[in-house]
């Protein structure tokens, strides 16, 4: 059975006001229940790609499709399956967290759906702040507030513009569980985020943009195995054996990175390091990560 597509994005274009083109022909399919990651450098157009998600940002041309609902042609279809965390903190200061919520669910026209807001309040860490203006909050917390927002009408579809930018590690482990759990009850979840790490470890495919363009797109497994310098780190007393000179990235006073390609390639290095007789200090083994990948393909384009 063909699963259904959450995002088509086609041929999408878009240029500024001021002449900049921004998004570069770029089409892109999500399937439903992905964790799907966009990355990239400053500048590469993700915010602008996920706000033409919104119908924040006007695309020039191309059409983008929600749950099978054209943006453009079936607007509210479109807005009710998707709920976007943006980058910059929006919400009316004026507003009670309380009140935020309330106000946005009416926007969607929504009634009676307290059980819900109550859980997206609970699993956010909000309840203290429920009665606060929203300008009274800390940055954190406000940015709690834009999560709560984007999940008021339940939308099958999150899209998380950094959401994790300038947020405590106990947020940032509630906000994982949470839509971790959204996740597991089928939700499609879009994530954009400068941690890696945080990509690598829960999105299971991942796009490279950079300059309006995707440059990458793989399973993040099929990404990380693209990367060749995984390394060996360690400070030997005395000289490196021959049979490894040709491994050696770095040679700082005796501080080596090597260069290993597979297991048996690792094994081998360490075999002629135990073979010296001399314990090498600080030994590291280190795997190549998104970060390695990702710097790679940058340099090469
Ligand atoms: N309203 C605008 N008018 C003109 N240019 C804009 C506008 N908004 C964004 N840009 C430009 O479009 C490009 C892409 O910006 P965008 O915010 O989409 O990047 P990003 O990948 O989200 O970057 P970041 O990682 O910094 O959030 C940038 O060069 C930016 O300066
Ligand atoms: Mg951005």
């Amino acid at each position: 059975m063909s699963k259904t597509i959450a995002v088509e994005i086609s041929r999408l274009n878009k240029t500024y006001g001021n002449g900049f083109c921004a998004i570069k022909d770029l089409s892109l399919e999500i399937q439903e229940g992905e964790f799907f990651g966009l990355l990239g450098p400053n500048g590469a157009g993700k915010s602008t790609l996920i706000n033409s998600l919104a119908g924040l940002v006007k695309p020039t041309s191309g059409y983008v499709r929600i749950m099978g609902n054209d943006i453009r042609d079936n607007r509210t279809n479109a807005a009710m399956s998707v709920g976007i965390v943006p980058q910059e903190i929006v919400c009316d200061p004026f507003l009670t967290v309380a009140e935020t919520l309330v106000f946005q669910s009416g926007f969607f026209g929504l009634r009676n759906n307290e059980a819900w807001l109550d859980t997206i309040v609970s699993k956010l860490g909000l309840e203290d702040k429920i009665s606060t203006p929203v300008r009274m909050l800390s940055g954190g917390m406000k940015r709690r507030v834009l999560i709560a927002q984007a999940l008021v009408h339940k939308p099958p579809v999150i899209v998380l513009d950094e959401p994790t930018a300038g947020v405590d590690v106990q947020l940032r482990r509630e906000l994982w569980a949470f839509i971790g759990q959204l996740h597991r009850e089928g939700h499609t979840i879009i994530l954009t985020t400068h941690y890696l790490e945080e990509a690598q470890n829960l999105c299971s495919r991942i796009a490279i943009m950079n300059a309006g363009e995707i440059i990458a797109l793989d399973k993040t497994d099929a990404l990380l195995a693209k990367a060749q310098e995984n390394t060996v780190r360690f400070r030997l007393p005395c000289t490196l054996p021959d049979v490894l000179q040709s491994q050696v990235l770095q040679n700082q006073a005796g501080r080596y990175v090597l260069r290993y390609t597979d297991l048996q390639n690792l094994t081998m290095i360490l075999k002629s390091l135990n073979d010296l007789g001399v314990e090498p200090e600080n030994l590291s083994i280190e795997r190549a990560g998104l970060e390695e990948v990702f710097t790679e393909l940058l340099n090469k384009n």
